[in-house]
């Protein structure tokens, strides 16, 4: 019988990437997919630790698995991601949990597949985690799930230390994948149908900025927009520090790069701003999004936010709230500052009281709601057109989004994932929209 496994992805969506990529080697191993992990030969939790709560998840799942580990002693439970390369963790993982049989680091995920037949010959665990990153490894056998979007490094690591983020202790330098690599990767995506191709980095705008590549990031997303298809064309994430006018002009150039972009502000706070490290002020910020708005006057923008960020005031949260109005974001991720071991802001001394935290996160979450749900009436009696990228069963329904990123429910079959539909905007829920298709 086939050996079956089952991924548990937590964090972003490099992580999410990076289990396509974990899927591809266990398949290649001959391991098939399964849904339940009870049925599983191999569970593989891929972890996250960029605040407290995503760690206690995987704790709690982790744990879970105690008692089927009793019942099924040759079940392998292997944990990766950004929690393995924690200073310590490791320690922490073979404490609390003696009956994890693997662990690997973000720095040696290609190794996986190793260490899977290094276990198989031996009874002791195999912890394998490489503390500083070495050649990026080109992965041709990612196992995508995601049709029609497709996720496609451009670089990994970061180097920015962001005073709260762990990320640069747990990724690594920055490094950038050469841009014959990239444009291969999307031609043959494009080649095979997927329709939404996302770039991704922690910071793309500093994509070659070593020197490394000979291209900046402007420059490759002209080259992999002329790439030939009916495809469209993303990137994740923007640092407003890096953002800049030679990527508007490349947008502006080519229709297939969506009018939609992910630019993370952290605060409003000139203060905050400083102390987070983050290189940029308010005043900077508000004139990237003024330059996209003149260029492109319905781009929409999203955001991630932090409250109760070390030293806070009230009107420092004030200002968060003011430059949310006045962005007008069609989006906002919010999160409550979560102190991270080894960071610089961990260390600081003026933490904000949970109470204080709570209370500013329900209202910044109350503020965001409130302009999503105005945004969205008015759509109503538009028409435009989505890629169908979903099906929802239990609605019966297609879920799809623009070039602006506005999501939008209709009826259609199934076979619509992958096509580009023309809908009429039939009315708004919340932060929901609901279409009919019309036709050409
Ligand atoms: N590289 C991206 C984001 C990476 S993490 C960027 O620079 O924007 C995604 C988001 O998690 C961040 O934008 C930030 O809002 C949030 N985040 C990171 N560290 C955090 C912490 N210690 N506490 C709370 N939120 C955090
Ligand atoms: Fe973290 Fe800042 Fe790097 Fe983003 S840019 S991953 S927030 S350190
Ligand atoms: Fe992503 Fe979490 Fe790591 S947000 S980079 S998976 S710490």
């Amino acid at each position: 019988m086939q050996q079956k496994y089952h991924i548990v992805t937590y964090g972003c969506q490099m992580n999410v990437h990076e289990s396509e990529k974990i899927a591809g080697i266990l398949q290649e191993m001959g391991y098939v997919s399964t849904d339940q992990k009870e049925d599983a030969d191999i569970i593989v939790f891929n972890t996250c630790c960029i605040r407290e709560n995503a760690e206690n998840h995987a704790f709690g799942n982790i744990g879970a698995l105690k008692k089927l580990k009793r019942e099924k002693p040759n079940l392998l439970i292997a944990v990766g991601g950004c929690m393995t390369q924690e200073k310590g963790k490791t320690d922490v993982l073979k404490k609390k949990f003696p009956f994890i049989d693997i662990m690997f680091g973000t720095l040696n995920l290609e190794q996986l597949g190793e260490l899977i037949l290094r276990k198989k010959s031996q009874k002791k665990k195999v912890i394998e985690i490489r503390e500083k990153e070495g050649e990026i490894v080109e992965f041709t056998n990612a196992y995508r799930t995601s049709y029609p979007n497709a996720w496609v490094n451009i670089m990994y690591g970061c180097n920015n230390f962001c005073s709260y983020c762990i990320v640069p202790y747990v990724r690594g330098r920055e490094r950038s994948r050469k841009p014959e690599h990239i444009i291969a990767e999307v031609k043959g995506l494009v080649e095979a149908g997927y329709k939404e191709i996302t770039l991704l980095g922690q910071n793309v705008n500093s994509y070659g900025s070593d020197g490394s590549t000979g291209m900046t990031f402007a420059q490759l997303l002209d080259a992999v927009a002329s790439i030939e298809g009916n495809f469209r064309l993303r990137f994740m994430t923007s640092h407003p520090k890096d953002f800049n006018k030679d990527v508007v002009d490349v947008m502006e150039k080519h229709r297939k790069i969506m009018r939609l972009v992910h630019l993370p502000v952290q605060s409003g706070s000139n203060t905050i701003l400083k102390a987070m490290n983050r290189r940029y002020t308010r005043e900077k910020y508000l004139e990237e999004i003024q330059m996209l708005k003149e260029r492109f006057p319905e781009v929409e923008v999203t955001t991630d936010i932090i409250v109760g960020f070390p030293g806070e005031t009230e009107e420092d949260y004030l200002q968060t709230e003011a430059l949310v109005k006045e962005v007008d974001y069609a989006s906002a991720f919010t999160f409550v500052y979560s102190p991270r071991q080894g960071t610089k802001a961990a260390e600081m001394e003026n933490q904000i009281p949970e109470d204080v935290q709570k209370d500013r996160i329900m209202r910044l979450v109350e503020l965001v709601n409130s302009l999503t749900r105005q945004k969205s009436e008015k759509y109503v009696g538009k028409t435009i057109e989505i890629l169908c990228e979903d099906y929802d069963e239990k609605k019966d329904l297609c879920m799809g989004r623009d070039e602006f990123g506005r999501m939008v429910y209709f009826k259609s079959a199934k076979e619509s994932i992958g096509q580009f539909v023309k809908l009429k905007i039939t009315r708004a829920n919340g932060i929901s929209l609901y279409g009919e298709r019309v036709e050409e």
